[in-house]
Formats: C-alpha cells, sequence, structure tokens
C-alpha cells in the first residue's frame, strides 16, 4: 500500500515507487536504483489527476487512490506522456470513471488510443492553452520529442509548480521525495544518466524547449517529474544543469571501451591508456569492458567524455558482439563535438578495427586516424607503441 503524500494544499503525490525495478525498456536501461511513477492529485474547486503509474502495479493504484478520494470526484486527468510507465493505469481508471475528460496533446491520443483502443472523452490541448480549477490555472506546454511526440509540460499557476513528466526525472527510488532530502552524489548520477541514455539525442530540442519556458519567466516552487524526486530546493538548478548537458556536454574524460578474447586488446587497452596519463596526467581515463560493464553506465562515461577509444578482437571478420551492441547505442545517441579512434589484436584476416573506425565515423564522431592493430599478443615494443598511440591521442584532442 502506497500512501498518499501531500506536497501543498492542493496537490497530493499519489504515485508509486518501484524499489525492485532493475531494467526499463525491456532489457534497454539499467535501473540499479530503482524507480519511480509518480502521479499527481489536485484539489481546486475542480480535482485532477496528473498520469498514473506503470501498468504492472494499476490495480494498486487505483486501490491506493481510492483510500485518497472517491474517483468520481475526479474532473479531469491529464496525461503529460503516454507511455506505458505513466498511462498504465488508464485501462484500470477509466473501468471506474469512462466519461473522464483527458488532457493530452493531439499525438498523446494517437499514442492513448494505439495502446488502448478506446475511444475515449479526449480534449487535446496545445501550447498557451489553459484549464481553469479554481484559485488556480493549468497551463500547457507542448514539448515535443522529450522524449516522446507527444509530450508536455503541465504548469500550475498559483502553487507554481511545473509538472514535467520524464524531463528533469531520474529512475531513482526514494521515499523522501525531494532532491534535497536524498543522497545529493546518488542523485545527480541519476540524473546525468538518463539524460545521457535518455535525452542525448534530443539535446538540441531541450535547449530550445527549456529556453522557451524561462522566457516565460514563471516562477516555480517546484518541479514535479515523473521519476524520481521532486526538484523543491531551488528547483531551477536541473534546469540549469540540462542546458550544460544539452549543450554537446564534456568534462576532461577519454573512456577507453573494448571487448577482448584472450586479453591481448586488454592489454593494449591498458597500454593507451597509460599513454594518454603520460602526455596529459590531468586528463581522467576510464577503462570497461562492455561485455563487463553495464551498457548504460558506459553510455554515461561517454556522454561525459571529449574523447573515445574502441578496441575489438576481431572475429569471423567482424568485431565482438557486445562491441557491436555498444556502438549500435552510440549511433541512436547522436553524440556532438568527440573525437575517437579504434585498437584491437587480431590472428590473421583483422577486419575489426576498420570496421570499428567505420561505425565510429557513422555514429557521428570525429576519427583521428586509422587506429591500432596488433598481431596476436602484443610483446614490449608493441606495448610501447600502443602507449605512443595513446600519447598522440591525447595531443591530438
Ligand atoms: Fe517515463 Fe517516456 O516515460
Amino acid at each position: 500500500m502506497q500512501v498518499a503524500k501531500k506536497l501543498t494544499d492542493k496537490v497530493s503525490w499519489v504515485g508509486k515507487v518501484d524499489w525492485e525495478l532493475e531494467k526499463f525498456h525491456g532489457d534497454e536501461y539499467s535501473t540499479f536504483k530503482g524507480s519511480s511513477y509518480n502521479s499527481y492529485l489536485i484539489r481546486d474547486q475542480k480535482t485532477v489527476l496528473i498520469d498514473t503509474v506503470w501498468l504492472p502495479y494499476d490495480q494498486e493504484f487505483i486501490a491506493n487512490l481510492k483510500n485518497e478520494i472517491d474517483l468520481n470526484e475526479i474532473d479531469y486527468i491529464i496525461i503529460n506522456h503516454a507511455e506505458i510507465d505513466h498511462s498504465g493505469a488508464l485501462g484500470e481508471l477509466m473501468r471506474e470513471i469512462p466519461n473522464t475528460p483527458i488532457y493530452c496533446t493531439n499525438n498523446g491520443k494517437k499514442i492513448i488510443k494505439g495502446h488502448f483502443h478506446q475511444d475515449w472523452n479526449f480534449v487535446t490541448v496545445k501550447s498557451g492553452d489553459v484549464l481553469d480549477i479554481g484559485e488556480s490555472q493549468l497551463v500547457f506546454v507542448e514539448a515535443p520529442m522529450l522524449h516522446w511526440p507527444d509530450t508536455m509540460f503541465t504548469y500550475m499557476t498559483g502553487e507554481n509548480i511545473l509538472f514535467s513528466n520524464d524531463a528533469f526525472g531520474q529512475h531513482y527510488a526514494t521515499e523522501s521525495l525531494y532532491n534535497d532530502k536524498v543522497d545529493n552524489c546518488e542523485l545527480m548520477a541519476e540524473a546525468l544518466k538518463y539524460y545521457a541514455n535518455i535525452l542525448t539525442p534530443f539535446s538540441a530540442l531541450v535547449k530550445r524547449k527549456i529556453n522557451e519556458v524561462l522566457a516565460m519567466e514563471l516562477p516555480v516552487n517546484m518541479i514535479c517529474t515523473s521519476h524520481g524526486v521532486i526538484w523543491k530546493n531551488d528547483p531551477l538548478q536541473i534546469v540549469h544543469q540540462y542546458l550544460k548537458w544539452a549543450d554537446d556536454y564534456q568534462e576532461n574524460q577519454i573512456t577507453i571501451v573494448y571487448d577482448t578474447m584472450w586479453n591481448a586488446t586488454r592489454a593494449m587497452a591498458e597500454a593507451i591508456a597509460s599513454g594518454i596519463r603520460l602526455e596529459n596526467p590531468e586528463i581522467e581515463v576510464k577503462i570497461y569492458n562492455a561485455a563487463k560493464t553495464d551498457k548504460n553506465d558506459i553510455i554515461s562515461e561517454i556522454f561525459k567524455s571529449r574523447a573515445i577509444l574502441a578496441g575489438s578482437s576481431t572475429i569471423n571478420n567482424r568485431y565482438l558482439s557486445a562491441m557491436g551492441g555498444l556502438l549500435e547505442m552510440v549511433k541512436g545517441m547522436k553524440f556532438k563535438n568527440k573525437k575517437a579512434a579504434a585498437f584491437g589484436s587480431y590472428g590473421w584476416s583483422g577486419e575489426s578495427v576498420k570496421l570499428l573506425t567505420q561505425d565510429l565515423s557513422e555514429a557521428g564522431f570525429e576519427v583521428i586516424n586509422d587506429g591500432k592493430r596488433i598481431l596476436w599478443v602484443p610483446d614490449d615494443n608493441e606495448l610501447k607503441e600502443c602507449q605512443n598511440f595513446g600519447r598522440e591521442f591525447a595531443k591530438s584532442i
């Protein structure tokens, strides 16, 4: 049983904290810190429910909501984003209150219909549309591709709350609700992971939308996201952090990511790292085996990096599958302003470095050389060559 949590006299959190969640988007996103599906109940002269929870928790959500309110008192449902982690309980809810209007964007209506195949009482809204609910008004702001075509924000006047849905969220389970009540290092790491893995491809739109909202000069007391904490203490800090992340974010870091069959490519990775450090001790170098480290954590590290080195042994005239999966993700991220090169050991045909180089280029990296290949296992001289390769790479970024 999840108890409603009061945010203000008019607004309560009525969502679900999911401490057990390990994976999200199928198997695409690791959630080592769980998550939450935040839903909000507004009681003004009108009663409004903003978003619901993920489908497996639909009955629990409805039961908890009934402890808080007679469902027939709900005047309006707002679905800021139709993905199933937020619209999941709509089926159960609409069985109880089938005529209640659902406010969403036109794309939201299409997506909800595509999921539930029901012709509910949709009211489609656009940016600037206003819903009067008594003392407060709800102002809708479309935010397409942050991160789906239907996404919108809802701003509540009077309470000065921005209901931002996925934007500014994190997959982070907490019972504490607010950003200043949780471990800040954990929180910001999860917020960055969320941005890096979900929002990076849409950074240009993120920047434009945030600047548009900031230009409205709305007072913001809280940002109520749909996952993780509510930003209450200095709520705009995450907005300004998003502007930095959206601006081709970089730290002084190089990430080396590789896979290896019998450790020759690993030895190359470590020798290259030592060369980078010799050339520039200020650069942080991180090394990950793509087959052993969580792929989303690697994406977060690439997101933070000025440059990457991708390595693999050659197998069956190709490169290893863990690197294949990772580079497929990397291509989708559309990273900008990052440099790269490839490396790897081989026994006879030796295609991996050439193929990695092609794929790094296709992923939008500025590939700065043809890469480094070593036949079989590197000896001391060849490790020295790898070290020099690392030094030259460091010089070039
Ligand atoms: Fe949290 Fe795009 O759903």
